[in-house]
């Protein structure tokens, strides 16, 4: 049985039926047309539907339409804009550090909470922070370091 759920997505405050138990990255993609959330283990083991739930990364795969009611909920499309990118988002772009894309999402996500809390942070703390973030590509080298340029620039 649905229910309606009140939450922050972006700044803005929207209102959407869902099941309770279904997960805050189908409401977020499939409602809310955010594609830029991406479903990859379900299993919150991947990082790819990484959003910032409240301040705090979260797994959008495995996180409850429960327990989003009420929250304020960041996605990779509300850190920056076209013209205004976040400093992560830009660093990524000009390092090309993408190569599918897949993971890349979730990356930005999680990074930009790290320059949250550690404004320039060096390789290694880059390493660790992504740690749950799954890149199949091989483009981690490029990621880290575009990570650690973005905090350089801040
Ligand atoms: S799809 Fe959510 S962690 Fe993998
Ligand atoms: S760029 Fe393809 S999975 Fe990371």
């Amino acid at each position: 049985m649905t229910q309606q759920f009140t939450l922050t997505v972006n700044g803005e405050t929207v209102q959407v039926e869902a099941d309770p138990d279904a997960p805050l990255l189908s409401v977020l993609r499939d409602d809310l047309d955010l594609k830029g959330a991406r479903f990859g283990c379900g299993l919150g083991q991947c990082g790819a539907c990484f959003v910032q739930l409240d301040g705090k990364v979260v797994s959008s795969c495995d996180t409850p339409m429960w327990a989003a009611e009420g929250t304020s909920v960041v996605t990779v499309e509300g850190l920056g804009s076209e013209g205004a990118l976040h400093p992560v988002q830009q660093a990524i772009l000009d390092e090309q550090a993408a190569q599918c894309g897949y993971c890349i999402s979730g990356v930005i996500v999680r990074a930009a909470a790290l320059l949250e809390t550690t404004p320039s942070p060096d390789a290694d703390e880059v390493v660790d922070a992504l740690d749950r973030n799954l890149c199949r590509c091989g483009v981690q080298r490029r990621i880290i370091s575009a990570v650690v340029k973005a905090g350089a620039r801040t």
